[in-house]
């Protein structure tokens, strides 16, 4: 996700230094090459060492160190570095910069650099509210830096508050984010996700094994890519990407009701979520208790949301899924032909790596052309970067027809 790309990792002090390492790792894992600079109190929390071991890079700690700097200067490495986080950023670090000071390797590195800057402000809540702190921050905001805002809770000081560092997998996805291209910059999107509930009565219902991950990739890389995105969920146990709005929804009918608000408003609608395609006629109002040996539950079908969509699409953009486990190709077609989509993403779920449930997926693309790609196995994640390049253009295309 993140090969070929240089990270600086400016860590300040504060007792979140710990998260830093947390973040660090999460940027290695992605494939990026990261280097850290610490400051000499962030040193006091963490020694260098367990940073160094993570990034398998030197940690750039003394403005004047000839050795550390012989073996890659701090202004060749903030040149050349894609993005710049400070992670944790106290608020004596945020003032510094704010006012242009550099009397430390991590602030001249900041100066020297041209790279977008990620600052992940932590401190008590009382500082974060002081006004010469505020007016810093806006400093910073003016001046086109992405400042994140605090977590809120119980801070290392004792006190409850805001001020909080966020979680390292929150300040990763604000960095994807930064980093990301906003191609998809005023897009309406509607993603559905999971699977649906259908209750037979209060304590058991019919389901099926969607996991939602797939929708909820979609969602997330969309967000980061520019696009405003609604996602309609069954239950899961995700969360919710930064930046998406969420109607959470329970069954078919529940998940019918929120798509078809949202659709006016909507430019493209991405169908991943698993329907359930019966419900069972009567939800019993008490628990039903065990008789006979054996028990037949009336179902009956669940409207076809996607079809239902098909039908009203004019020049939105449809995508839906077809997770088969058998003729693949023709049943993936006939959905497409049969819910007028532009193009359905299908799945063999009996293959190993493709099923419901796991983070990877090995997926066709069906286009309403007749084209077929075909892709190996890839990380969810992937799977939406690919489908988005292709949602992207036929977006694309249909605001040059109403244009
Ligand atoms: N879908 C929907 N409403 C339904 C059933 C499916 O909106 N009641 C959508 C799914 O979100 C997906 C696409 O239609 O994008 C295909 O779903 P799938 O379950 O594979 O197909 P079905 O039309 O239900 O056909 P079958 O069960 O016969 O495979």
């Amino acid at each position: 996700m993140l090969q070929g790309t240089t990270i600086i990792l400016g860590v300040s002090g504060g007792i979140a230094v710990y998260k830093a390492v947390e973040l660090l790792r999460l940027l290695t894992k992605a494939g990026a090459d990261v280097h850290v600079v610490m400051t000499q109190n962030a040193q006091e929390f963490m020694t260098p060492l367990t940073f160094q071991a993570l990034s398998g890079n030197q940690v750039h700690t003394d403005l004047f160190n000839l050795h550390q700097e012989q073996e890659i200067g701090h202004i060749s490495l903030a040149d050349r570095a894609d993005l710049f986080i400070l992670a944790p950023a106290t608020a004596n670090l945020i003032g510094k910069i704010a006012h242009g000071l550099a009397d430390d390797l991590l602030t001249t590195s900041v100066m020297a650099t041209k790279a977008p800057l990620l600052v992940v402000p932590a401190m008590n809540s009382n500082m974060y509210e002081n006004p010469l702190y505020l007016r810093n921050e806006k400093l910073l905001v003016d001046s086109g830096f992405h400042v994140m805002e605090p977590a809120t809770g119980e801070l290392a000081c004792g006190w409850r508050g805001k001020g909080k560092l966020p979680a390292p997998e929150q300040i990763f996805e604000a960095a994807l984010s930064v980093l990301a291209t906003k191609d998809l910059l005023g897009c309406q999107l509607l993603v559905t996700a999971g699977p649906t509930r259908e209750e037979i009565d209060p304590v058991r219902y019919l389901s099926n094994y969607s996991s939602g991950k797939m929708g909820f990739a979609i969602a997330a890389v969309a967000s980061r890519r520019g696009a405003s995105v609604t996602l309609v969920s069954g239950p899961t146990d995700l969360t919710v990407p930064s930046g998406v709005k969420c109607v959470p929804v329970c069954s078919a009918e529940e998940m019918r009701a929120a798509v078809l608000a949202e659709f006016s408003a909507a430019e493209v609608v991405i169908k991943s979520a698993a329907v359930a395609d019966y419900r069972p006629v009567k939800r019993a109002e008490q628990k039903m208790k065990k008789q006979a040996d054996e028990l037949t539950l009336p179902l009956e079908k669940n409207p076809d949301i996607l079809a239902e969509l098909g039908e009203q699409k004019g020049e939105r953009v449809l995508v839906g899924f077809a997770a088969e486990t058998e003729r693949l190709l023709a049943h993936a077609a006939d959905k497409l032909k049969r819910k007028n989509l532009d193009l359905i993403v299908a799945n063999d779920v009996s293959k190993e790596g493709a099923g419901f449930n796991v983070d990877t997926n090995i997926v066709r693309f069906l286009h309403a052309n007749g084209e077929v790609e075909g892709f190996d196995l890839m990380t969810k994640e992937q799977v939406a970067e690919q489908l988005l390049n292709r949602v992207r253009l036929l977006w694309q295309a249909a605001q040059h027809k109403i244009g």
